[in-house]
Order: C-alpha cells, then sequence, then structure tokens
C-alpha cells in the first residue's frame, strides 16, 4: 500500500541570476521563484561539521533553504520509511520543503551561511520536535486520507 506523502512535493529550485562584470546576482521573489509568499527570513551560519540542526517537522511552515555561501545537506524523511539526501552547495540553488516532512541539516562547512526563507511568522506550536510524536501525526493522517477514499 502506497501512501502519497509530502515528501514527493520536496524539490529544488533554481533562481534567476542576474550578475554581469560587477559581480553576481541572484533574485528570489515570494510567489515567483518560491511558491509561497515570504513572511520571515532567518539564516544559519557558524555551525560545526559534526552538528545536526532541524530535527523537527512543522505543520504549518513552508520553507526554501539556500546556500547563499558554503556548502550543506538536507536530509529529508516522510514518516512512512522513505528519505532523501540533498546538497545546497551553489548561493542560485534552493530547495522546497513543503509542510509536514521530517528535515535534518548537517554536514556544513566552515564558511556555510543557510538562508531559509518561510512562509509564515514564527510560532514555536507548529514544529513537532519528536520523532515518535511526527510518525504517529503522518500515520493517524494517512489512515484518514484512507478512510476518505
Ligand atoms: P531551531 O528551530 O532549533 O533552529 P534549527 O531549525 O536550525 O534547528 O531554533 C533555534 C532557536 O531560535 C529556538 O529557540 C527558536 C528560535 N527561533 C525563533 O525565535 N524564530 C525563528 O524564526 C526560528 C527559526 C527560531
Amino acid at each position: 500500500m502506497q501512501h502519497t506523502s509530502n515528501i514527493e512535493k520536496v524539490k529544488m529550485l533554481e533562481f534567476p541570476q542576474k550578475g554581469d562584470e560587477r559581480g553576481h546576482l541572484v533574485v528570489v521573489e515570494g510567489n515567483q521563484d518560491v511558491p509561497f509568499e515570504i513572511k520571515r527570513a532567518f539564516y544559519i551560519y557558524g555551525s560545526d561539521p559534526d552538528v545536526v540542526r532541524g530535527q523537527h517537522a512543522n505543520r504549518l511552515s513552508e520553507f526554501v533553504l539556500i546556500n547563499v555561501a558554503g556548502t550543506s545537506k538536507v536530509k529529508v524523511k516522510d514518516g512512512l520509511g522513505r528519505e532523501k539526501v540533498f546538497s545546497l552547495d551553489r548561493p542560485h540553488i534552493g530547495i522546497y520543503l513543503p509542510t509536514m516532512v521530517w528535515k535534518d541539516m548537517y554536514d556544513f562547512s566552515e564558511d556555510s551561511v543557510l538562508l531559509v526563507l518561510a512562509s509564515t511568522h514564527y510560532d514555536g506550536t507548529e514544529y513537532i520536535r519528536d520523532y515518535a510524536e511526527y510518525e504517529k501525526e503522518i500515520k493517524e493522517s494517512s489512515h484518514q486520507v484512507k478512510e476518505n477514499k
């Protein structure tokens, strides 16, 4: 029995590059280059290579992650046994993360600056930080999908 899960919606994005002889310029517009209106930006830097960040799922927030400098990796899990790993290694490449996927960010290079664009303002209560709780919510919602078919 295959469940559809939000992991299918995870995708790499390539942003328009408008650089010239003066240098590089990359454009990221809400609702155009990323599939949501951008309400928040934050960035992560100075994480050691052995640090794992994220380790949560979000009930409401969608994100786009861009390594504007340096490199990192993102592992995405769907709570139903599937996982995918993506490398962020160019300033004009991002990854789109929909709601309700589990994500780990790791393998940060020393110069890594990871820019995160979010569809929501911060609300700690929409985070699921316990993997067992995440799996439980995913399994409950996939049962509901089955029952409504
Ligand atoms: P955390 O979610 O642990 O970061 P990461 O996703 O990289 O693992 O956030 C670290 C702290 O920052 C935590 O106390 C919550 C706070 N925070 C905000 O206040 N606003 C935000 O937009 C974010 C992402 C975090």
